[in-house]
Order: structure tokens, then C-alpha cells, then sequence
């Protein structure tokens, strides 16, 4: 890659933003979970990683998620997590690992990987847009269905290694190298230096705006869809410690407490002593997750009200009955409108819309979002209420 324009980039100035208190769940303690290196989702159910296996919680015990096609491989040593949609890839000091139906499975792109010197992976778009991008101490690389490209990434006035990237899309990339932010895109190619002076990063996250947040120890970095950064401090102590996307919501941890951050608004969620980088989860049901010292904290979602018919019902006429009703496009007949009919089809309908192999509605009017089907999802797990 070309070095970036010699402009020296912005220096950052802290935005403060004052919490305001929300209902504070009670934090029920799940279990103690010994050397975890962090959580994530696999099909959409919190998943605890230690250096050499990844677990899916089962009632108050950790099952381990099978690897490979007979469940009897090892992933070797985990080096990093990547969210897609409601389930993770691996990154391993084998190869990148895929969750595919309750199993991890190698995939066969780690090949062409550098696996030595990974230390991080991020994934990007789907299907056939999907591109990796993983980072070394010293670069990066970055894997698509037509193979493995490596970046360097030279700027004569700023060093150091590789701390974080985050994928924009297939061709760029947020990238924090020392103290410095670069945006890069390997098709032009061009590194344009963002901001100087950004801090430890210790975690990060994509909202589904496009909005990419960085956790570091001088505060929350943001940097909007048109690349302007901001500095975000979230109380009396600077450090932020984790953060999670979700939709439209990050959730951070900082200053001792969970918080809920929407464009500017600050909510104080609930209260986490010593909570761990890339320890904050929110699981398909709505329900959120910290890794808390050594154990594994629930807090139940503030006053959940049931989802009852009538709220579902709307998801299915956005997006399902065009087709379903009148059985055009070639789908089956059924009328999701009508409650005894959607109750039969609930969980098969639930298992396609996730599946995204095989998604509904078809690929071609694009994957939705976890966001979007949250309410089937609970809807579901609610018990089908009229
Ligand atoms: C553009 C048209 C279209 C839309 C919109 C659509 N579907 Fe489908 N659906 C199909 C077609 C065609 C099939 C049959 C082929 C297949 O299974 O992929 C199908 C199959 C299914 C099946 C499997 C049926 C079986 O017999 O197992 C389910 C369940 C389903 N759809 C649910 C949904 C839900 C839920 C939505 C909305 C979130 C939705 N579909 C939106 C066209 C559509």
C-alpha cells in the first residue's frame, strides 16, 4: 500500500457524555467460567471461548461445541472471535473455524492464510461479498472467496503493530496501527491517516449503520459511516473496556458499569466490578451477558414484556407474506397472518431466517437482520403467545 498523504491528522478531544441511570437489572450469577478469553454467539447462544475451546452454555454447565464434521478435531489455540450475524467465526492458530449447525468446521481458505502471526479476524458482508480481515503485528491480510491478498501498511510518521481492524466492506478497512487510525482501501490503493493519539484499543464493533466503535483506554473512539472520529468519554475514568454492537445499540462496559449508548444517550444498564475485554454479549433472546472476573453474569433484560401475536405479526407481513399468502415466486402456501398457521410454522420459519445458507426471504432481497427478527425470535422462545 502507498503511504498515506503527509498531513498530519487531528489530534482527539474528548466529547463527554453523562450517563443517565435506567432500571437496573439484577445480576444473576451464571457460573464461574476459569480462563476465559472472551464471549461471543454461536446460533445466537452465548458462547464462552478459552484458549482451546469454545462452549456453549447448558443450563449451569459449559458444553463445548463439537470440531469438525465428526466432532473429534482440535481447534488449536484461539486467537480471536468474529461476530456474523447471530453466530462467530474462529480464528485459531490452525485456521479460521466456522460454526455450522452446532459444529466448528476448518475452512478451507485458512490455507492460504498466514496463520503464524494472526492475532485478530473480523468478517465482513455475506455470501459471496464476505471478506476476512485479520491482522498480524505487522499487517494485514485479508481473505474473500477469491483468495488471500496480504496488506502492509507503511507510514513514515507513525510505527508500532497492528492493534485492531475493522472491515468497512470487502475493500476497506479501519485500521488502528500504534497510536494512529487509518482508513485503507486495497482497490485504489489508498491509506488515508484518520486521527492520531487513539489509545490502547481493547475491543470493537460495527452498529448496522456502518458506525465503528473502538474500547480504548482514553475512551470510545467513534467513527461515523463518512469516517469523522470522535472521542467519546463515559464518566470520571476515561477507559472503556469492552464493547458490543447491537443493531442500532452499543453496548459498553467503563467506570464499573454496563451502559447502553444510542447516538448520544448514555444509560447505565447494571453494575460489573471487573468486567474483561471482548467479555459483553447480548444473545438472541435479548438477554445480556459480562464476563465479570471469573464468572459469568446474566442480567435479565429490564421489564421484558412478553411478545404476544400481535407484535410479531407485522415482521410476517413486512417480510414474508408477498410471498407465502398467495404462493408467488413458487413458495409454499401458508398465511402467516393467520395465528394457528403461524404457530406451525414458527420454528421452521425462525430456523430459515437464521439460516444463511438458506435464507428467508431468499438472498436476493438481502439477509436480515438480527435486529429485524428479534421478535420472532422471541416470540418463540416466549412460548407462541396469542
Ligand atoms: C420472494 C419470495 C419469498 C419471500 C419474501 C419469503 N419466502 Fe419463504 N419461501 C419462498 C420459496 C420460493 C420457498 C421454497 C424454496 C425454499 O425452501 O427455499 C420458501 C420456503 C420457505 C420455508 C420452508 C417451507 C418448507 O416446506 O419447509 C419457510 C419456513 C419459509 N419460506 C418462511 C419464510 C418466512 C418466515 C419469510 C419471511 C421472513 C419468507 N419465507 C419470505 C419464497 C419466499
Amino acid at each position: 500500500m502507498p503511504p498515506p498523504a503527509p498531513v498530519e491528522p487531528p489530534t482527539l478531544s474528548p466529547l463527554a457524555l453523562t450517563p443517565v441511570s435506567g432500571t437496573r437489572p439484577v445480576a444473576s450469577e451464571v457460573m464461574a467460567t476459569s480462563g476465559a478469553v472472551g464471549l461471543t454467539l454461536i446460533s445466537g447462544q452465548v458462547a464462552v471461548a478459552t484458549l482451546d475451546r469454545v462452549s456453549t452454555r447448558a443450563g449451569t454447565s459449559l458444553s463445548p461445541v463439537p470440531v469438525g464434521a465428526v466432532g473429534d478435531e482440535s481447534l488449536g489455540t484461539v486467537r480471536g472471535l468474529a461476530r456474523r450475524g447471530t453466530t462467530s467465526l474462529v480464528l485459531t492458530s490452525t485456521g479460521v473455524f466456522l460454526e455450522r449447525q452446532g459444529r466448528l468446521l476448518r475452512s478451507p481458505l485458512s490455507d492460504g492464510l498466514q496463520l503464524g502471526s494472526a492475532k485478530g479476524l473480523d468478517v465482513v458482508g455475506a455470501g459471496a461479498t464476505e471478506a476476512w480481515w485479520l491482522r498480524t503485528d505487522t499487517g494485514l491480510q485479508r481473505a474473500t472467496a477469491s483468495g488471500v491478498d496480504l496488506v502492509s501498511l507503511d507510514d513514515p510518521r507513525g510505527g508500532g503493530s497492528v492493534k485492531a481492524v475493522v472491515g468497512r466492506d470487502a475493500t476497506t478497512a479501519l485500521v488502528v496501527r500504534g497510536e494512529r487510525l487509518y482508513l485503507i482501501d486495497v482497490a485504489e490503493p489508498k491509506v488515508t491517516a484518520l486521527a492520531r493519539g487513539v489509545g490502547v484499543i481493547s475491543a470493537s464493533a460495527r452498529l448496522d449503520d456502518g458506525t465503528v466503535l473502538f474500547a480504548t483506554d482514553a475512551g470510545l473512539l467513534r467513527v461515523s459511516p463518512t469516517n469523522e472520529v470522535a472521542l467519546l468519554t463515559l464518566g470520571e475514568l476515561p477507559a472503556v473496556r469492552d464493547v458490543w454492537a447491537d443493531g442500532e445499540q452499543a453496548l459498553v462496559t467503563s467506570n464499573g458499569a454496563l451502559s447502553s449508548l444510542v447516538a448520544d444517550t448514555l444509560t447505565t444498564l447494571g453494575d460489573v466490578a471487573s468486567p474483561q475485554a471482548s467479555g459483553l454479549v447480548r444473545d438472541a433472546s435479548g438477554a445480556l451477558f459480562v464476563l465479570d472476573g471469573a464468572s459469568l453474569k446474566r442480567l435479565a433484560a429490564p421489564a421484558e414484556t412478553p411478545v404476544t401475536f400481535a407484535d410479531v405479526r407485522p415482521f410476517f407481513t413486512a417480510h414474508c407474506t408477498s410471498c407465502h399468502t398467495s404462493g408467488a415466486n413458487y413458495a409454499p402456501v401458508f398465511n402467516l397472518t393467520n395465528l394457528a398457521v403461524a404457530r406451525t410454522w414458527a420454528q421452521r420459519s425462525l430456523a430459515r431466517v437464521k439460516n444463511v445458507d438458506m435464507p428467508m426471504p431468499p438472498a436476493s432481497s438481502g439477509l436480515l437482520r438480527p435486529a429485524q427478527y428479534q421478535v420472532l425470535e422471541r416470540w418463540v422462545a416466549q412460548g407462541l403467545l396469542p
